[in-house]
């Protein structure tokens, strides 16, 4: 593995079901991430985008193969271990926000440097300070349910970074907005990685995003069938 690699998957076979209705979701697929890269996922539905996101990111477990992370094999880990080394390292965002309704757009950023116990009014500058990049410091008060849908996604995508993962993983973060919204999102959150030296690896439909990315994977039925 070379040393810059970041996140290796080596012939990863998943497997749902099983006999009759065994469905081989991810068919030996074999991927290299470098530390840094932003990387898009496309494929049709139903692909196996998702569920290889899901490997990619210890959400999810797989039947053969190995899976290296920040140089650590992951394959041998238990549930415990594998959520500690996901909470120390990925971020996600999926295409539904996730964010906690009884909270403020600024509690919701804060959250996740809380949970590391960093002091509260460095976490309050800092949760700022990324909100103030997603155009969002008018509406740090209002709680989801007051937001529109590409609102809290720009939240969900600030409290994603905030905590300056080694990785930040995406399912189709920008499906339930229009093209515009999407690119202004999307390319501050690669904005942010770029200076962050955030790996961040997206799953998506829209060309126009992919194009923003360093490198685009296509995934047809649990295979990659190319790169460019
Ligand atoms: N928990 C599950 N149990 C059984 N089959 C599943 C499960 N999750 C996904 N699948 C199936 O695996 C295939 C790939 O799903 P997914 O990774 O979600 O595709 P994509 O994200 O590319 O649309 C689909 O045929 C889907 O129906
Ligand atoms: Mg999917």
């Amino acid at each position: 593995m070379e040393p810059n690699t970041i996140i290796n998957a080596d012939t990863i076979e998943k497997i749902y079901g099983s006999g009759r209705n065994a469905l081989r979701v991810l068919r030996g697929v074999s991927l290299s991430i470098d530390r840094g890269e932003i990387v898009s996922i496309m494929g049709p539905s139903g692909a196996g985008k998702s569920t290889l996101l899901n490997v990619m990111g210890c959400l999810d477990g797989f039947q053969s193969g190995g899976l290296s992370i920040l140089g650590r094999e992951l394959s041998g880990l238990s549930v415990e271990d594998l959520s500690n080394f996901r909470n120390r390292h990925i971020g996600f965002v999926f295409q539904l926000h996730n964010l906690l309704p009884d909270f403020t757009a600024l509690e919701n950023v804060m959250m996740p440097l809380f949970i590391r116990r960093d002091g509260r009014a460095e976490v309050r500058a800092k949760a700022l300070s990324v909100i103030e990049r997603f155009g969002m410091l008018d509406r740090i008060a209002h709680r989801p349910g007051e937001l529109s849908g590409g609102e809290c996604q720009r939240i969900a995508v600030a409290r994603a970074i905030v905590g300056k993962p080694d990785i930040i993983l995406a399912d189709e973060p920008t499906g339930s907005l229009d093209s515009r919204n999407s690119q202004v999102l999307m390319s501050t959150l690669f904005e942010l990685g770029r200076e962050n030296g955030t790996t961040i690896v997206v799953v998506t439909h829209d060309a126009g995003i992919a194009s923003l990315t360093g490198r685009t994977i296509t995934i047809v039925d649990g295979s990659i069938v190319g790169e460019q």
